[in-house]
């Protein structure tokens, strides 16, 4: 901690005040020993010299005190841009192209089902600008008229979509991507992912679909399409064959990540690999929100389960997408920026017995050709 104003000040004055001191104590030894005459001469000298230093000194502290308070409040202003920079960057991640994508997006599996575009229109008054759907969520259209109707302008809103397995294939894949393009309504996407690695368990030409997709991907990158392309349900083993041929490298991989399931080996993999992390099912499908664990949390918070499953997640530095159906619930998962879990808390967190998995694997899924 550095010296306040008034203590700097203080130890100023105290300073004159020893020269004051030292000034008397030489005055009274010169008139021990000097005549009357030339005592007074050198009183009225040795005065004007005192007055003229004081003067000098007191001007001195003044300069020095007005520097230092503009110093200070230099770094006042310094530090509140820098807590103030810091309370934005939680509620931003930024890819390694440098897009940045919100720390919370809004997740749309099975979220129109009920109340189609209205859901949509929910969640931009909630407060999200991150949209994520895909090619299989069957609600692209939904999405496009909501974003329509909602007036806000398209470069606010950050739309991510998907390609499923059974249209990879260089061709294939721009087909598809030009058929969200379409229901979205737009000529480019912020993100676009290859939603899940292969079709099958048995499917012996999943490398090179993969790579040749891949391809299509960095083209379609390249003519400005998408700003990020990225991976979905991509273990490290997935990866690797990816990027032998990859020109450019993946940005993002969404996988299944929450409490209870934390996919530690594939998060190390992606960290060296500078992929961000993105969970899907953040909430584990409500499966982990009645956790004993995660309750005893939030009432120590005055948070709910869900905030504090979202928060865990973004302090661990993963960008998190609930799906909710509700306004309320919508906003409750965005009011996640005013409390912070301990490193004990997130260790705690990170470290539960395996719970509230989906049950679906990448190399056990089986999509319909
Ligand atoms: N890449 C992939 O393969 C993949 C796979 C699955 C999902 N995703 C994406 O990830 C998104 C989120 O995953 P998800 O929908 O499976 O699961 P989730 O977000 O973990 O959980 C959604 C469930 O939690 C409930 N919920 C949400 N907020 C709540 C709150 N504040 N309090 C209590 N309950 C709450 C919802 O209920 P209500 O709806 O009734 O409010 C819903 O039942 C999906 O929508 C999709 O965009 C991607």
């Amino acid at each position: 901690m550095g010296k306040s104003i008034s203590d700097a000040f203080e130890e100023v004055m105290a300073k004159v005040g020893e020269i004051g001191v030292q000034a008397g104590e030489a005055v009274k030894s010169f008139a021990e020993s000097e005549s009357t005459e030339r005592l007074a001469r050198g009183m009225k000298k040795g005065t004007r010299t005192a007055a003229e230093g004081i003067a000098k000194g007191a001007k001195m502290a003044a300069a020095g005190i007005k520097e230092g308070s503009q110093i200070a409040s230099e770094a006042i202003k310094t530090n509140a841009a820098k807590k103030k920079a810091g309370r934005e960057q939680k509620r931003n991640f930024t890819l390694s192209n440098g897009v940045k994508i919100p720390a919370v997006g809004y997740g749309t599996y099975l979220s129109t089902e009920n109340n189609g575009k209205q859901t949509i229109l929910d969640a931009f008054e909630a407060g999200y600008r991150y949209i994520d759907t895909a090619r299989f969520y069957q609600n692209e259209k939904e999405i496009g008229e909501a974003i329509k109707e909602s007036g806000i302008s398209r470069d606010e809103i950050f739309i991510c979509s998907k390609v499923w397995p059974t249209m990879l294939g260089k061709d294939r894949l721009r087909e598809s991507f030009d058929a969200s393009c379409e229901d979205l309504q737009t000529d480019n996407l912020d993100m676009y992912l290859i939603h899940w690695p292969k079709v099958s368990q048995n499917d012996e030409e999943w490398i090179t679909k993969l790579q040749d997709s891949w391809e299509a991907m960095e083209e379609l990158y390249e003519e400005g399409r998408i700003k990020a392309i990225g991976l979905s349900n991509f273990l490290p083993h997935h990866i690797r064959p990816l990027l032998e041929t990859a020109r450019i490298k993946p940005m993002l991989d969404q996988l299944e990540l929450h409490a209870g399931y934390m996919q530690e080996y594939a998060l190390q993999y992606l960290r060296k690999e500078r992929i961000l992390a993105q969970a899907w099912s953040p909430l584990g499908r409500a499966r982990v929100l009645n956790d004993e664990r995660v309750r005893k949390l939030a009432e120590e918070y005055d948070k709910t389960g869900a905030q504090v499953l979202l928060r865990f997640l973004i302090q661990r530095g993963i960008p998190v997408i609930p799906k909710a159906s509700s306004l309320e619930r919508m906003k409750e998962n965005l009011d996640v920026f005013d409390f912070s879990l301990t490193s004990d808390e997130i260790s705690y967190l990170s470290c539960i017995t395996e719970t509230g998995w989906s049950g679906e694997h990448p190399d056990l899924a089986e999509w319909e050709q």
